[in-house]
């Protein structure tokens, strides 16, 4: 059994795409195009899509039949018109200037008779897989019909590598000509580093809403620092970091029964030698969808009012946050410092997406929210990598397996 799928030793033991011989041979090529969609249904950012392409563009000048497989939100096994791959059908086209062909179905005759037609440098893009139950239980029947459809199996889907599901573990089971796209190469490079080599002055930033969620990557992460590495922690999980040194958040999202973990935290860490950081300041506001109301300074004795909410961290909180980024020869980061789709409450995120691209050191960001704030503001040239993946890329940093990675080096 592997025990981490992240390092060069792995990488180097996984078959390359260039090795494989794909020329006219049906190629299934698990994608992660699970992207945030617009009310009206069409794709808001593009960012995975565009990710895949590298990957595609190969595969298709050396002449092979393309099937491409992806999820798209939670349908829960059922057909979910508002989760059909349409829309993400037509922005490929769109990026590749080619016809992108979309069965109804996920598998089937129908789906069958579409893929055998496909010729060479052609793409079929396969409905939803989550509207099939067989999908999420990893349903040998299912996972066999996916790999009856192709000749060769090819995994460029970092984002859903943490999923044992059929298309990401059943199908490469069953397929013995597999290799790993050219994403989920990068991605793993990136984060193997993190993981395997990490650099110091190590500075880990960690945001976003509860702590229940990032307890264990926290705790797994303060496991690889070094006295003179920093934790930096902000977002709204901050608040019940607060909460445990005694501050009154008010109405501030938090949770009260995660306290004595955030101080087992603290106390690891403290034990290390590593600096956390919390906020020192705050801006608060009464409405999630209003404006500022005041910006505080955080002292022990601190105390909200009742209808207050801490919304973002302050700009004595940035500047002590990027003086330890500016000192970091490696950094990861996961989750934004405050509720920054808010413009009233986005400086804090803005101000260390700002510090981190300046970083001379070497700089992954990972997850959803974190990385927008990068691309919106216009910096994400000036990070090392940016993971596809929210859950996958946190759980490599944890030196967790992903099954996605293991099942590529299965026999
Ligand atoms: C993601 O967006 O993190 C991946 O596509 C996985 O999606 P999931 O959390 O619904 O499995």
């Amino acid at each position: 059994m592997i025990q981490s799928t992240s390092g060069d030793g792995f990488l180097a033991a996984l078959p390359q795409l260039s090795s494989l011989d794909v020329n006219n041979r049906r190629v299934l090529v698990r994608v992660d195009f699970n992207v945030p969609l617009r009310p009206d249904g069409t794709v808001r950012d593009d960012t995975r899509i565009r990710a895949a392409l590298p990957t595609i563009k190969a595969l298709r000048d050396r002449g092979a039949r393309l099937i491409l497989a992806s999820h798209l939100g939670r349908p829960k096994g059922a057909v979910t018109p508002e989760l059909t791959l349409e829309p993400v059908g037509a922005k490929l086209a769109e990026l590749l200037e080619c016809e992108v062909r979309l069965p109804d179905e996920v598998v089937g005759d129908a789906v069958r008779k579409l893929v055998l037609d496909t010729r060479a440098g052609q793409i079929v893009l396969l409905e939803n897989l989550r509207f099939h139950p067989g999908e999420k239980a990893n349903d040998p029947e299912f996972a066999a019909a996916l790999a009856n459809l192709c000749d060769l199996y090819v995994n460029d889907a970092f984002g859903t590598c943490h999923r044992a599901h059929a298309s990401v573990v059943g199908v490469p089971e069953r397929v013995h000509e597999r290799a790993p796209g050219l994403l989920l190469e990068r991605e793993l490079k990136a984060l193997g580093r993190v993981v395997q080599n990490p650099e110091h002055p190590f500075v880990a930033v960690v945001g976003g809403a509860k702590v229940s969620d990032k307890l264990t990557v926290l705790l797994a992460v303060i496991q690889r620092l070094k006295q003179g590495d920093s934790l930096l922690i902000g977002g709204a999980m901050a608040n019940t970091f607060l909460a445990a040194q005694g501050v009154k958040v008010g109405a501030s999202l938090h949770e009260g029964d995660r306290l004595s973990d955030c101080r087992t935290v603290i106390r690891r860490a403290e034990a290390r030698g590593v600096n956390v950081e919390l906020p020192v300041d705050l801006r608060l506001g009464a409405d999630l969808k209003g404006s500022l109301s005041r910006t505080i300074v955080v002292e022990p004795d601190t105390a909200l009012d009742a209808d207050e909410m801490a919304l973002d961290i302050g700009p004595d909180t940035v500047g002590r946050f990027a003086s330890r980024i500016r000192a970091a020869k490696m950094l990861f980061w996961n989750g934004p410092m405050g509720l920054f789709e808010n413009p009233a409450f986005a400086r804090g995120t803005l101000g260390v997406a700002e510090a981190v691209a300046a970083c001379p050191g070497f700089t992954v960001i990972g997850g959803g929210d974190s990385v927008a704030a990068v691309r919106e503001n216009g910096l994400a040239e000036r990070v090392d990598h940016i993971s596809t993946g929210g859950g996958a890329s946190l759980e490599m940093i944890e030196g967790k397996t992903l099954p996605g990675v293991a099942a590529l080096l299965s026999r």
